[in-house]
């Protein structure tokens, strides 16, 4: 007899969906806080909410949301091209970053055949959607969290169609040096895309010129988002950067409606919000610095961040997480990514950083597995 398993596409059957951050309502419902009790430094979002420029900016587009978006984004793309000193036929919108990611796949990876290569703690996604084409993706050691590229432009093989690389990296929060990444890029074979997730480069103080490769047309796609700087992470919108017969391929890939004039039209105006940006920027740089000072006072291992997150290792990250929970802070366990003892803490305002850092050594020490400061 015909099961529904026999029906159903082998990478689906072994795939482990993505963990998300836990929502603020949730954890309300079952704690019974009200949602205003509750903080969340679990994903990575801007703690100063969205840009202004953009909030006003969905105002203004509200009520047309009766009409279908302009599926090709043009003006959205039209203002990331001025950004960026590119050409609209660079840029490919997507509902999410993330969901450039699929596109990737779509266009270039054939299942059972192609391959990806990624760090072996990078962002989950390249595996879980490697998984969904059910392709191989390869993992390299990364020593002391950071990307070995060396060890991954050995793992490339005939079959390797995506080479993933993150800087800063999701959830370590290391970079990749800006010599090593371009002479990586310059150096890969015709044969596989270097894929080139940069969700986090506004918060490098000294970005790669990656946007100058995608201009040599460079076997390059570089992977931008509006979730993490400017504030929008709840509208889903992101882009890819790329030569034009790159972008062009993977503009094939979209649906046709697939990113929303909300969407739309708040982009195009974060896009002009400098303040946003650089009160941003400095709320990250200086939460930072007291999460990791304070980390190192309390004598636990950290990872020294370049990006609006650090991760620490605490002994059990799970059960600091549900002893935070207990006291209203959502934060992120690191277990599916195979690190059981740290956990990642995204930078909350001021005010947050302190409530945190009062909380954090009570919730530490409610949790039964000491914690040590010996490294990995
Ligand atoms: C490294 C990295 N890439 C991509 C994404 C996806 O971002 P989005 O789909 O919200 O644009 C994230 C989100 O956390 C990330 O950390």
């Amino acid at each position: 007899m015909t099961t529904l398993e026999d029906l159903v596409n082998p990478g689906i059957l072994s795939l482990t969906p993505y963990e998300p951050g836990k929502p603020i309502d949730e954890l309300a419902r079952e704690q019974g806080f009200t949602p205003d009790q509750i903080c969340k430094l679990a994903s990575n979002e801007n703690p100063l909410g969205p840009s202004p420029l953009a909030l006003q900016a969905l105002q203004e587009a509200l009520p047309h949301i009766h009409l279908y978006p302009d599926g090709a984004g043009r003006l959205l793309r039209e203002a990331i091209a001025r950004h960026h000193d590119l050409s609209v036929e660079n840029v490919v919108l997507g509902n999410g970053s993330n969901e450039i990611i699929e596109f990737l796949f779509h266009v270039f990876v054939l299942p059972r055949t192609h391959e990806a290569i990624c760090s072996r703690h990078a962002f989950a996604v390249y595996r879980l959607m490697a998984q969904l084409f059910d392709a191989r993706c390869r993992e390299t050691p990364d020593p002391e969290f950071r990307h070995d590229l060396t060890a991954m432009r050995k793992s490339i093989g005939p079959n390797t169609r995506l080479i993933f690389l993150t800087s800063p990296n999701n959830p370590t929060g290391t970079r990749i040096p800006n010599r090593e990444l371009e002479e990586f890029v310059r150096a890969a074979p015709a044969h596989a895309i270097v894929a080139l997730d940069e969700a986090y480069i506004d918060f490098l103080d000294d970005p790669p010129p990656s946007v100058s490769w995608v201009r040599e047309g460079k076997n390059v796609v570089l992977l931008r988002t509006f979730s993490k700087m400017q504030g929008l992470a709840g509208l889903r919108i992101g882009y890819a950067l790329a030569p034009a017969p790159i972008a062009s391929l993977l503009q094939r890939a979209r649906q046709p409606f697939n990113t929303n004039s909300l969407a739309q039209a708040a982009a195009v105006a974060a896009l002009k919000d400098h303040e946003h940006r650089e009160k941003t920027r400095q709320i990250v740089r200086a939460g930072r610095i007291r999460l990791e000072e304070s980390f190192a006072r309390q004598g636990l291992a950290f990872v020294p961040s370049s990006a609006n997150f650090v991760m620490v290792r605490v002994g059990d990250g799970d059960a600091l997480f549900h002893s935070l929970l207990r006291h209203g802070w959502i934060i992120r366990p690191l277990r599916s990514y195979g690190l059981a003892e740290w956990v990642r803490i995204s930078i909350g305002t001021p005010e947050q950083v302190t409530r945190f850092l009062e909380i954090f050594p009570t919730a530490l020490r409610e949790t039964a597995a000491a914690p040590d400061s010996t490294g990995r």
